[in-house]
């Protein structure tokens, strides 16, 4: 990503910690606010609410209609990332090089911190959107929202990640579980974006095509850095997915070819934007990010 690109990422970085900050104070029982807290403000590259922020710009949406959508699927994330670190899943204590939620909290409270994200999340949007957006408009970003978190989105990737520890799968198997605990959260951030830039019907096939294959590459990039980085840039355990028999494009088909099929998805997601004109420098610049990560790891 270049520089000015850079600086446009930041700014709605930034304006994504501030409404976070200022969406969630620490009252009565102070220790859940205090949790919810610990995980949201704890860094990350904010990486699906910019994307959210950066499809609606397209189509000039206002920064008040955008920011509680964004930060909601910021929240959804954060929940996602508490309960992937617990024991009872991949049992991570770092993250975000930070001590992982249920390491400083303890397993009760970090599990329901990440219930009390997720319906935090869609409360926010209905709370806090204003009445220029109008209510058949919210109605479609929840259900965008709601797709992502349950069954038809995180939740069933979740499982079939953790059914496919261990065992040998099928490549379908395998994509299913990366279209579903990870791509279906990147799609809905981008649809979330142009349905408030109400997109036709056409470039909402598009952005969401665009965004499944980058998540894709993103998830494949992730398993790669999981064996090639190190825990003071990665900020989590490295080596983990061999330690704990995931199935990923790394473990099954080796570095190498993980890291070809990743470039190769990265490419298509790049022709996607060429071919429909979607003239945006930070969806450029985010997949640019990942078949530039790819090729510096050794
Ligand atoms: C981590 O996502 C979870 C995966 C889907 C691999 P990110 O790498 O976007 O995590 P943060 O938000 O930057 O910490
Ligand atoms: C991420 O998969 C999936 C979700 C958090 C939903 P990973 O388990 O590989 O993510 P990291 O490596 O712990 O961030
Ligand atoms: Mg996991
Ligand atoms: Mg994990
Ligand atoms: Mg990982």
């Amino acid at each position: 990503m270049n520089q000015v690109i850079k600086e446009k990422y930041n700014y709605f970085r930034e304006k994504i910690e501030e409404y976070i900050d200022s969406s969630i104070k620490v009252v009565y029982p102070e220790k859940i606010y205090e949790a919810m807290r610990y995980s949201l403000l704890s860094g990350g590259k904010r990486l699906r609410p910019v994307i959210l922020m950066e499809t609606a710009s397209l189509f000039n949406v206002p920064l008040d209609e955008v920011l509680p959508s964004a930060c909601a699927v910021e929240m959804l994330h954060c929940q996602s990332l508490i309960h992937d670190d617990l024991p009872c899943m991949d049992n991570d204590d770092y993250r975000r090089g930070k001590l992982s939620n249920h390491k400083v909290y303890g397993e009760a409270v970090a599990t329901l911190a990440g219930d009390a994200l997720l319906s935090y999340a869609p409360k926010l949007i209905i709370d806090n959107t204003p009445d220029t957006v109008n209510k058949e408009i919210i109605v479609k970003i929840l259900k965008e929202f709601f797709i992502a978190a349950g069954v038809d989105g995180i939740i069933s990737g979740q499982v079939v990640d953790m059914e496919s520890e261990n065992k040998k799968i099928s490549l379908e198997t395998l994509n299913y579980l990366q279209e579903y605990k990870t791509a279906k959260l990147f799609k809905c951030a981008i649809r979330i974006g142009g349905i408030l830039g109400c997109a036709s019907e056409h470039i909402l096939n598009v952005l969401t095509e665009f965004a499944g294959l980058y998540g894709h590459a993103f998830q494949i990039y992730d398993d790669i850095l999981d064996v090639t980085s190190s825990l003071e840039t990665l900020g989590k355990t490295p080596g983990k997915d061999e330690k704990s028999g995931k199935s990923t494009y790394v473990t099954m088909l080796g570095l190498e070819e993980a890291k070809k099929h990743a470039l190769f998805i990265c490419s298509q997601a790049c022709d996607i934007l060429k071919t429909n004109n979607i003239d945006s420098e930070i969806l450029r610049g985010i997949v640019t990010d990942i078949s530039e990560g790819i090729n510096e790891c050794l």
